[in-house]
Protein backbone atom coordinates (compact mmCIF):
# COMPACT_ATOMS: atom_id res chain seq x y z
CA UNK A 1 0.00 0.00 0.00
CA UNK A 2 1.44 3.99 -0.98
CA UNK A 3 1.25 5.84 1.46
CA UNK A 4 -0.16 9.51 0.11
CA UNK A 5 1.54 12.04 1.81
CA UNK A 6 2.71 15.42 0.53
CA UNK A 7 6.27 15.88 -0.46
CA UNK A 8 8.32 18.56 0.35
CA UNK A 9 12.41 18.59 -0.92
CA UNK A 10 14.55 20.51 -0.30
CA UNK A 11 17.43 20.70 -2.71
CA UNK A 12 20.72 22.80 -1.28
CA UNK A 13 22.82 22.17 -4.02
CA UNK A 14 26.16 23.22 -3.30
CA UNK A 15 25.26 25.02 0.20
CA UNK A 16 26.12 26.55 2.71
CA UNK A 17 29.39 27.13 2.77
CA UNK A 18 30.10 25.91 6.19
CA UNK A 19 28.96 23.00 8.60
CA UNK A 20 28.15 25.76 11.01
CA UNK A 21 25.54 27.66 8.70
CA UNK A 22 23.80 23.86 7.41
CA UNK A 23 23.27 23.18 11.09
CA UNK A 24 21.85 26.32 11.78
CA UNK A 25 19.38 25.74 8.37
CA UNK A 26 18.80 22.35 9.51
CA UNK A 27 17.73 23.34 13.08
CA UNK A 28 15.29 25.94 11.81
CA UNK A 29 13.70 23.63 9.26
CA UNK A 30 13.11 20.76 11.80
CA UNK A 31 11.45 23.45 13.72
CA UNK A 32 9.15 24.32 11.58
CA UNK A 33 8.34 20.84 10.02
CA UNK A 34 6.41 20.05 13.24
CA UNK A 35 3.57 21.76 11.50
CA UNK A 36 3.45 19.86 8.32
CA UNK A 37 1.48 16.90 9.71
CA UNK A 38 0.32 15.49 6.26
CA UNK A 39 3.66 16.10 4.74
CA UNK A 40 7.50 14.05 4.67
CA UNK A 41 10.00 16.85 4.30
CA UNK A 42 13.35 15.82 2.66
CA UNK A 43 16.69 17.94 2.99
CA UNK A 44 18.97 17.08 0.41
CA UNK A 45 22.30 18.85 1.79
CA UNK A 46 26.10 18.12 0.40
CA UNK A 47 27.10 14.73 1.24
CA UNK A 48 29.92 15.95 3.48
CA UNK A 49 27.05 17.14 5.71
CA UNK A 50 24.90 14.07 5.90
CA UNK A 51 26.54 11.80 8.47
CA UNK A 52 26.84 15.19 10.93
CA UNK A 53 23.59 16.22 10.30
CA UNK A 54 22.14 12.26 10.39
CA UNK A 55 23.33 12.01 14.04
CA UNK A 56 20.75 15.18 15.19
CA UNK A 57 17.06 14.72 16.90
CA UNK A 58 14.48 15.11 13.69
CA UNK A 59 10.92 15.00 13.92
CA UNK A 60 9.96 11.48 12.46
CA UNK A 61 8.39 13.55 9.05
CA UNK A 62 11.75 14.94 8.19
CA UNK A 63 14.50 12.83 6.16
CA UNK A 64 17.70 13.22 4.87
CA UNK A 65 18.61 13.38 1.23
CA UNK A 66 21.01 13.05 -1.12
CA UNK A 67 21.71 15.37 -4.10
CA UNK A 68 23.14 12.46 -6.26
CA UNK A 69 24.25 8.86 -6.16
CA UNK A 70 26.59 6.51 -8.47
CA UNK A 71 25.50 4.13 -10.84
CA UNK A 72 28.67 1.96 -9.20
CA UNK A 73 28.39 -0.48 -6.11
CA UNK A 74 32.37 0.36 -5.30
CA UNK A 75 35.53 0.24 -6.82
CA UNK A 76 37.76 2.97 -8.41
CA UNK A 77 35.84 5.90 -8.83
CA UNK A 78 37.37 8.68 -7.74
CA UNK A 79 34.88 11.60 -6.04
CA UNK A 80 31.72 9.13 -6.59
CA UNK A 81 29.28 8.42 -3.56
CA UNK A 82 27.29 4.89 -3.19
CA UNK A 83 24.14 4.11 -2.32
CA UNK A 84 24.78 2.08 0.67
CA UNK A 85 27.36 4.47 1.49
CA UNK A 86 24.50 7.05 2.01
CA UNK A 87 22.05 4.40 3.31
CA UNK A 88 24.26 3.45 6.26
CA UNK A 89 24.10 7.40 7.65
CA UNK A 90 20.45 6.42 7.72
CA UNK A 91 19.88 8.67 4.22
CA UNK A 92 16.30 7.93 3.00
CA UNK A 93 15.74 9.58 -0.29
CA UNK A 94 18.47 10.41 -3.11
CA UNK A 95 17.59 12.83 -6.10
CA UNK A 96 18.58 11.74 -9.04
CA UNK A 97 18.94 13.22 -12.49
CA UNK A 98 18.94 16.44 -11.51
CA UNK A 99 19.12 18.95 -14.25
CA UNK A 100 22.50 20.74 -13.38
CA UNK A 101 24.19 17.02 -13.00
CA UNK A 102 22.34 16.60 -16.56
CA UNK A 103 23.78 20.24 -17.82
CA UNK A 104 27.11 18.21 -16.31
CA UNK A 105 26.81 14.97 -18.96
CA UNK A 106 24.75 12.37 -17.26
CA UNK A 107 22.51 11.11 -20.09
CA UNK A 108 19.29 9.76 -19.58
CA UNK A 109 21.02 5.52 -19.24
CA UNK A 110 23.10 7.09 -16.93
CA UNK A 111 20.16 8.44 -14.59
CA UNK A 112 18.24 5.17 -15.49
CA UNK A 113 20.94 3.23 -14.02
CA UNK A 114 21.41 5.07 -10.94
CA UNK A 115 17.48 4.82 -10.36
CA UNK A 116 18.15 0.94 -10.39
CA UNK A 117 21.00 1.10 -7.82
CA UNK A 118 18.69 3.44 -5.72
CA UNK A 119 15.56 0.61 -5.41
CA UNK A 120 18.20 -2.19 -5.59
CA UNK A 121 19.80 -0.41 -1.79
CA UNK A 122 16.17 0.67 -0.83
CA UNK A 123 16.66 4.14 -1.59
CA UNK A 124 13.33 6.36 -2.74
CA UNK A 125 14.32 8.20 -5.88
CA UNK A 126 13.08 11.46 -6.76
CA UNK A 127 13.81 11.84 -10.40
CA UNK A 128 14.51 15.08 -11.79
CA UNK A 129 12.64 15.22 -15.03
CA UNK A 130 11.91 18.70 -17.45
CA UNK A 131 12.23 20.51 -20.98
CA UNK A 132 15.62 22.87 -20.87
CA UNK A 133 13.06 25.38 -23.24
CA UNK A 134 9.48 25.81 -24.19
CA UNK A 135 8.84 26.25 -27.52
CA UNK A 136 5.08 26.79 -29.75
CA UNK A 137 5.74 23.40 -31.48
CA UNK A 138 5.82 21.30 -28.60
CA UNK A 139 9.08 19.62 -29.12
CA UNK A 140 9.30 19.89 -25.77
CA UNK A 141 6.62 17.44 -25.36
CA UNK A 142 8.93 14.87 -27.31
CA UNK A 143 11.97 15.81 -25.01
CA UNK A 144 9.67 14.81 -22.03
CA UNK A 145 8.77 12.16 -23.35
CA UNK A 146 12.14 10.85 -24.52
CA UNK A 147 13.35 11.55 -20.81
CA UNK A 148 10.51 9.33 -19.39
CA UNK A 149 11.12 6.03 -21.39
CA UNK A 150 14.57 6.08 -21.58
CA UNK A 151 14.94 6.75 -17.97
CA UNK A 152 12.30 4.23 -16.59
CA UNK A 153 12.34 1.99 -19.35
CA UNK A 154 13.35 -1.29 -17.27
CA UNK A 155 12.63 -0.51 -13.92
CA UNK A 156 10.69 -3.26 -12.57
CA UNK A 157 6.76 -2.00 -11.81
CA UNK A 158 7.14 -2.91 -7.95
CA UNK A 159 9.73 -0.59 -8.20
CA UNK A 160 8.38 1.97 -10.50
CA UNK A 161 4.37 2.09 -8.46
CA UNK A 162 4.47 5.19 -6.55
CA UNK A 163 7.55 6.99 -7.76
CA UNK A 164 8.46 10.42 -7.30
CA UNK A 165 9.17 12.43 -10.11
CA UNK A 166 10.24 15.99 -9.88
CA UNK A 167 9.28 17.84 -12.92
CA UNK A 168 11.43 20.85 -13.63
CA UNK A 169 10.98 22.97 -16.18
CA UNK A 170 15.11 23.79 -16.65
CA UNK A 171 14.18 26.88 -17.83
CA UNK A 172 11.95 27.92 -14.76
CA UNK A 173 15.16 27.02 -12.06
CA UNK A 174 16.99 29.76 -10.14
CA UNK A 175 15.07 32.68 -11.16
CA UNK A 176 12.49 34.77 -9.39
CA UNK A 177 8.90 33.12 -8.31
CA UNK A 178 7.40 35.73 -10.95
CA UNK A 179 9.45 34.15 -13.85
CA UNK A 180 8.48 30.44 -12.40
CA UNK A 181 5.85 28.13 -14.18
CA UNK A 182 2.28 29.42 -13.31
CA UNK A 183 -0.22 26.66 -11.38
CA UNK A 184 -2.62 26.19 -14.28
CA UNK A 185 0.72 25.73 -16.49
CA UNK A 186 1.90 22.94 -13.69
CA UNK A 187 -1.51 21.55 -13.89
CA UNK A 188 -1.53 21.07 -17.34
CA UNK A 189 1.99 19.54 -17.88
CA UNK A 190 1.49 17.63 -14.99
CA UNK A 191 -1.97 15.59 -17.18
CA UNK A 192 0.92 15.61 -20.26
CA UNK A 193 3.26 13.80 -18.11
CA UNK A 194 0.32 11.23 -16.11
CA UNK A 195 -0.77 10.55 -20.49
CA UNK A 196 2.94 9.36 -21.72
CA UNK A 197 3.23 7.09 -18.18
CA UNK A 198 -0.29 5.91 -19.35
CA UNK A 199 0.55 5.40 -22.95
CA UNK A 200 4.57 3.37 -22.52
CA UNK A 201 3.97 2.04 -19.07
CA UNK A 202 0.01 1.68 -17.85
CA UNK A 203 -2.73 3.51 -16.18
CA UNK A 204 -2.13 1.97 -13.14
CA UNK A 205 1.18 2.83 -12.80
CA UNK A 206 0.85 6.21 -14.14
CA UNK A 207 -2.06 6.97 -11.39
CA UNK A 208 0.60 5.79 -9.11
CA UNK A 209 3.30 8.24 -9.96
CA UNK A 210 3.52 11.18 -7.53
CA UNK A 211 4.39 14.36 -9.40
CA UNK A 212 6.05 17.43 -7.23
CA UNK A 213 7.11 20.58 -9.09
CA UNK A 214 9.99 22.06 -8.42
CA UNK A 215 11.61 25.79 -10.78
CA UNK A 216 12.02 28.78 -8.64
CA UNK A 217 9.20 28.16 -5.90
CA UNK A 218 9.24 30.78 -3.25
CA UNK A 219 6.69 31.67 -0.65
CA UNK A 220 5.05 33.77 -2.88
CA UNK A 221 4.09 30.79 -5.20
CA UNK A 222 4.31 27.51 -3.40
CA UNK A 223 0.38 27.95 -2.41
CA UNK A 224 -1.04 28.09 -5.71
CA UNK A 225 1.23 25.83 -7.59
CA UNK A 226 -0.14 23.37 -4.25
CA UNK A 227 -3.33 24.03 -4.70
CA UNK A 228 -3.80 24.14 -8.47
CA UNK A 229 -0.86 22.34 -9.99
CA UNK A 230 -1.97 18.53 -9.46
CA UNK A 231 1.22 18.02 -8.02
CA UNK A 232 2.05 16.02 -4.61
CA UNK A 233 4.24 18.30 -3.71
CA UNK A 234 7.40 20.83 -4.16
CA UNK A 235 11.29 20.46 -4.88
CA UNK A 236 12.75 23.85 -3.72
CA UNK A 237 15.93 25.38 -4.34
CA UNK A 238 16.98 28.80 -3.49
CA UNK A 239 14.28 29.18 -0.95
CA UNK A 240 14.91 25.71 1.50
CA UNK A 241 17.96 27.75 2.78
CA UNK A 242 16.35 30.66 3.87
CA UNK A 243 14.37 29.78 6.94
CA UNK A 244 11.86 32.57 6.91
CA UNK A 245 11.02 31.89 3.53
CA UNK A 246 11.05 28.12 3.89
CA UNK A 247 8.69 27.99 6.45
CA UNK A 248 5.94 29.73 4.72
CA UNK A 249 6.54 27.07 2.37
CA UNK A 250 5.85 24.40 4.91
CA UNK A 251 2.44 26.33 5.89
CA UNK A 252 1.43 25.72 2.74
CA UNK A 253 0.85 22.63 2.91
CA UNK A 254 -1.68 22.61 5.69
P1 LIG B 1 15.20 26.74 -7.38
O1 LIG B 1 15.88 25.32 -7.63
O2 LIG B 1 14.06 26.52 -6.41
O3 LIG B 1 16.29 27.58 -6.78
O4 LIG B 1 14.72 27.22 -8.69
C1 LIG B 1 15.12 24.18 -7.82
C2 LIG B 1 16.01 23.06 -8.25
O5 LIG B 1 16.90 23.26 -9.08
O6 LIG B 1 15.90 21.93 -7.76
Amino acid sequence: MIKKRNLLVANWKMNPSTFLEAKKIFNSTRAFAKSAKNTDIVICTPSIYLAALSKLKRPKNIFLGSQNISDKDKGAFTGEISASMIKDFGVSYTIIGHSERRAMGETNELVSNKLKKAFTEGITPIVCIGEIERDKEGEYLDFIRTQIKETFEGIQKKDLLGTFVAYEPVWAIGKSFRESMNATDVHETTLVIKKIFTEIFGKDIANSIRILYGGSVDAENAGDILKHGNVSGLLVGGASLVPEKFSKIIDCFE
